[in-house]
């Protein structure tokens, strides 16, 4: 590289002019501008440059008074860049009492307004497959109700093969639907967790042979739903799936390279529970901070090395010998920790049971990101952090850990499966993620104009079917 542009420079050197040397400046200069432009437009649109939580607590502070204000502030200063701005969920009005009129959503309006047109107007076109085929199994929806950890992969199929968003007209579809079931697959013997990726590389190829639709996007307006992680793996020999349909995934990491951050859709890992959620107001939530499950990863490791001897932050390895949903129900924070893979259903349970979820687990592309501010209701601790856990936790304020919580409640109906959809439920938010990501080109299938006839090689409805 350097050698080229040595000889290049060496050579327009030799053989041009003076002024013709200029022009060999001129992209230098461009990119010099064009990088001034971009550091400019970050500076003046992000908080990378300034501290609004140090600036807020100042407002804050003089508005409460320094009694009402338990934490030093020096504590919040400390407090990595990577927690949440969680000063700026809460007002006064004019009486001087608390409101929280900190939204949940970045932009209510704009969300239930476009919900609206999803719902009336999104199509589904899922390839069909007999109750006969031999992977009947995997390819049609379950007929019992889904349970367990990876049921949200099940609960969509079935809830969305019953919902007024499937058409049986490819050509009003937005979206085309590929139904294996990765979960299904692994447990499978014909197929097991060695054989995922052949199938699937089997599956994309017969969709693409006896029907145009894979063709004409290259996939890009297919996607899959998949809660396994082994999901992830599963499309190494279908390249095409991996770089161009819409992955909807529990295990969503920026830090994968299967998984593609705006194409793709984090599923939510959510733990089935029937009925109601309990009364909340009842429980007294008296520990800080709750965490339990196997050690299996390095964050857990450090976790445990930091806080296991704690009388504040509960952390439990192995079996609890309490009931866990007492666990979420008596803590004020409940610890979602990386472990095997970046999801667990752990936040899912921490919302069900009104208990403010802490996520420690780097690289996460949180759930329903793009509609949920999560800063609102959570608590994002990055793992470097972890030491720190107790001063962030004990920096947040009786009010402002009322205004988390009560969000809590708010988005607690966006992280429930039915088995008949309610409006905003979770199979209604994977929709709506889909539904934002439906765009596509498509290679128009026939060629109308006569002239091209001939010249290229056109497609037939006939020929497909
Ligand atoms: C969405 O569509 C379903 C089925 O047509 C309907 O029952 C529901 O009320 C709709 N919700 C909204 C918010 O439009
Ligand atoms: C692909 O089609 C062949 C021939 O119809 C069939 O035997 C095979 O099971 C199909 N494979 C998949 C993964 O759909
Ligand atoms: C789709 O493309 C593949 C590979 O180019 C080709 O083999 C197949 O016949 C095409 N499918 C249709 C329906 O034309
Ligand atoms: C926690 O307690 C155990 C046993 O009482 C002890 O061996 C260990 O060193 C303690 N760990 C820390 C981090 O204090």
């Amino acid at each position: 590289m350097a050698r080229s542009f040595f000889i290049l420079y060496h050579f327009s050197g030799r053989r041009f002019s003076d002024s013709f040397r200029g022009f060999f400046f001129i992209p230098t200069i461009l990119a010099l501008i064009t990088s001034l432009f971009i550091l400019f437009y970050i500076s003046s649109t992000s908080n990378l440059f300034t501290h609004p939580q140090e600036t807020h607590l100042q407002v804050l502070k003089s508005a409460l008074g320094s009694s009402a204000f338990s934490p030093p502030s020096h504590q919040f200063m400390r407090v990595p860049a990577e927690t949440p701005h969680l000063s700026r969920g809460f007002e006064f009005n004019t009486k001087g009492n608390y409101v929280n009129n900190k939204e949940v959503f970045h932009d209510r309006n704009l969300f239930v307004e476009n919900y609206k047109e999803m719902n009336r107007s999104f199509k589904i076109y899922c390839y069909p497959h007999k109750r006969d085929d031999p992977f009947a199994n995997a390819l049609l929806p379950v007929d019992f109700e889904p349970g367990g950890n990876y049921a949200s992969e099940s609960y969509f199929k079935k809830v969305l093969m019953k919902s007024h968003f499937i058409t049986k007209d490819p050509s009003k579809a937005d979206l085309f639907f590929l139904p294996f079931s990765i979960a299904r697959l692994r447990h499978d013997p014909r197929v097991g967790v060695g054989g995922i990726q052949d199938f699937i590389r089997d599956y994309i190829f017969n969709i693409s042979q006896n029907y145009p639709y894979w063709n004409q996007t290259g996939g890009a307006d297919h996607f899959y739903v998949a809660c396994h992680s082994i999901g992830r793996s599963a499309m190494e020999k279908a390249d095409e799936v991996k770089l161009n349909a819409i992955q909807v995934v529990c295990s969503s990491s920026y830090f994968l390279s299967g998984y593609i951050a705006h194409k793709d859709a984090s599923l939510p890992q959510i733990w089935p529970r029937q009925g109601d959620p309990p009364d909340l107001a009842l429980s007294e939530r008296k520990k800080l901070a709750f965490f339990a499950g196997s050690i299996n990863s390095p964050v857990r490791e450090r976790l445990l090395q930091v806080w296991r001897n704690d009388s504040e932050i509960s952390v439990h390895f192995g079996r609890l010998t309490t009931p866990y949903a007492d666990e979420l129900l008596g803590s004020k924070f409940c610890l979602h920790v990386k472990g095997f893979e970046i999801n667990t259903a752990r936040i899912a349970d921490s919302l069900y049971y009104g208990c403010v979820p802490v996520i420690i687990a780097n690289h996460y592309d949180l759930p329903f990101a793009d509609i949920l501010n999560w800063k609102s209701f959570s608590i994002v601790v990055a793992t470097l952090d972890i030491p720190l856990l107790k001063q962030v936790l004990k920096g947040i304020s009786l009010n402002e850990y009322l205004m988390l919580q009560s969000n809590v409640l708010k988005v607690r109906n966006h992280f429930q499966w039915h088995v008949s959809p309610v409006d905003y439920d979770a199979f209604y938010m994977v929709m709506y993620e889909l539904w934002l990501r439906r765009s596509s080109v498509r290679v128009p299938l026939i060629v109308l104009n006569a002239n091209f006839k001939g010249k290229m090689k056109c497609f037939t409805p006939s020929s497909w079917i």
